[in-house]
């Protein structure tokens, strides 16, 4: 049997996309609060208004070249019917939490990935204790888990801080985020001791670079503060490590990092070098989390970019002891960079369409420009692997679309097309590589708001919500056919793909 007999299989989410309740249960707002919805072709906003009463909103999001707020100008909600927030609803996991378990549970998951949002148990992110009713509603949801065998997987931070951060500080610019983060993270820790096993530091945390507003609450998210704040948040993790490692001995903490191979479209070296460079501009972050140091390239980097790193005495020594104890992934697909952009399209996928990233003429897309990679998770695997040597989990993969439902299911084949080729994929990484997987969790196993977009319409989920891109709807759970064909493939631990 290539999987091993405990591996994890089932499903992510994350609170800001799922979750809803914002305004229940004494939670504080969050950063994803005052992102309003948006479209393939419209982007997001942040909302903001400024001292002397005016308002308005900036793009700060996945596939948006902005990175800054007006000068003045304070993240924060408002009263406008112009405006739609999609996190305040989400998919009402708030309402539904139970029965989605129970779903899942019966989809034979033996692992579920879920956030913590931090403004759930401290509003504020810094008051001295923790909201006891956020802390209450967290502890529900793990035991319910542990109800069906269903080992849950936290992200402490994923795509949301408290607002407050952005609000008086421009986020993890600041230092003060670090104790607040540890002090969060040794919370969840001690409250749900014996529930949970794993953590994820910051989920996809190299998209610091795509959208620094999402990842790391900046308001003002130049190359200089993503940088400050990326070396706050590699701390922030160090420190959690250690904590664990010190007092919670049970607990295993990873990193998390979206990764997607990179090709190179034509055989010219410099298509080559451009593919290297692309891929350090990723591996930096797990060179940092796992290996425990700056790699050399990036500090001549920033060295020529006249950036410094904010490092007081001590802390590469932390870094240095305290790297995760495994590494988790994303993975969507693939992509390809040339410097022969001529007569090409536009390449799109997770983290939005960048610069020499052209369309892969041998692969199919999704109606958002994602394509579809059947070999990218043993060639991510490998890659992984090869670097760092350690345990790797696929935390997310998945593919959005926009699903039609026909009398109270969807048929859903493409879902299952894809997932098919990924698992068989991983498996060959497994089977024929010998790579160490923990497991694989499918992203938004129930349907929920997208990320890049902020739309139900983007459907990840083997779950249908019944909901609209404005909240509307009964929120209905149902199945769609890859619900069974994914049961099928977890009951045989992988082995029936048909
Ligand atoms: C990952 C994120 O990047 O991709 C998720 O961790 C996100 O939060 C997922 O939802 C899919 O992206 P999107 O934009 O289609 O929701």
């Amino acid at each position: 049997m290539p999987f091993r007999s405990d591996f994890l299989w089932g499903g992510a989410t994350a609170a800001n996309q799922y979750e809803g309740g914002v305004f229940e249960g004494g939670a504080g707002l969050s950063t994803a609060d005052v992102m309003t919805n948006g479209s393939h072709t419209v982007r997001r906003q942040v909302t903001w208004k400024k001292e002397d009463g005016t308002c308005g909103s900036t793009p700060l999001c996945f596939g948006s070249p902005e990175r800054h707020l007006p000068e003045g100008a304070v993240p924060c909600l408002i009263d406008d019917e112009k405006y739609y927030y999609p996190s305040h609803i989400a998919s009402d996991f708030y309402h539904h939490w139970k029965e989605d378990i129970r779903l899942c549970a019966e989809e034979g998951f033996n692992c579920l990935r879920f956030s913590v949002k931090w403004s759930r148990l401290f509003p504020d992110g810094e008051e001295e204790t923790a909201n006891e009713e956020g802390v209450r509603f967290y502890r529900e949801i793990f035991k319910e888990c542990r109800k069906y065998g269903i080992e849950p997987v936290v992200t402490l931070l994923h795509y949301e801080n408290p607002l407050a951060f952005a609000q008086k500080y421009n986020g993890w610019a600041d230092r003060r985020l670090v104790n607040a983060y540890v002090r969060y993270a040794e919370t969840c820790f001690r409250e749900f001791r014996g529930l949970v096993k794993y953590y994820l530091t910051f989920n996809e945390i190299n998209c610091i670079e795509h959208a620094p507003f999402v990842t790391a609450a900046l308001i003002h998210g130049d190359e200089q503060n993503c940088a400050s704040a990326v070396f706050h948040q590699f701390l922030a993790s160090s420190l959690t490590v250690k904590k664990a490692h010190e007092s919670y001995p049970e607990l295993k903490i990873g990193m998390m990092l979206a990764y997607g191979p990179v090709y190179a479209y034509t055989a010219d070296p410099a298509d080559q070098l451009l593919v290297q460079q692309a891929m350090n501009q990723t591996l930096f972050y797990s060179d940092v989390q796992m290996l425990g140091r700056y790699p050399d390239y990036k500090l001549k980097e920033y060295e020529r970019a006249g950036i410094t790193i904010p490092a007081k005495d001590g802390d590469f020594e932390l870094l240095r002891d305290y790297p995760c104890d495994f590494l988790s992934f994303s993975c969507y697909g693939s992509h390809v960079m040339t410097c022969h952009e001529e007569n090409t399209e536009q390449g799109e996928g997770n983290g939005g369409a960048q610069a020499h990233m052209v369309r892969n003429p041998y692969l199919k897309t999704n109606a958002w420009g994602w394509a579809t990679d059947p070999q990218c998770l043993r060639i991510t695997l490998n890659t992984l692997y090869d670097r760092y040597h350690c345990e790797l989990f696929c935390v997310e993969n998945g593919i959005g679309w926009n699903d039609v439902l026909e009398e109270n299911t969807v048929h859903d084949d493409y879902r299952i097309d894809y997932m098919r080729a990924n698992i068989a994929s991983m498996k060959d990484a497994v089977e024929l590589d010998g790579i160490p997987l923990m497991g694989y969790l499918y992203w938004g196993c129930v349907d929920m708001v997208s990320n890049g977009e902020g739309e139900m319409a983007k459907r990840y989920g083997q779950i249908y919500v019944d909901a609209d891109n404005y909240g509307k709807g009964s929120f209905q759970r149902l199945l769609k056919d890859s619900y069974f064909w994914y049961r099928k493939c977890i009951q045989s631990n992988g082995e029936d793909l048909d």
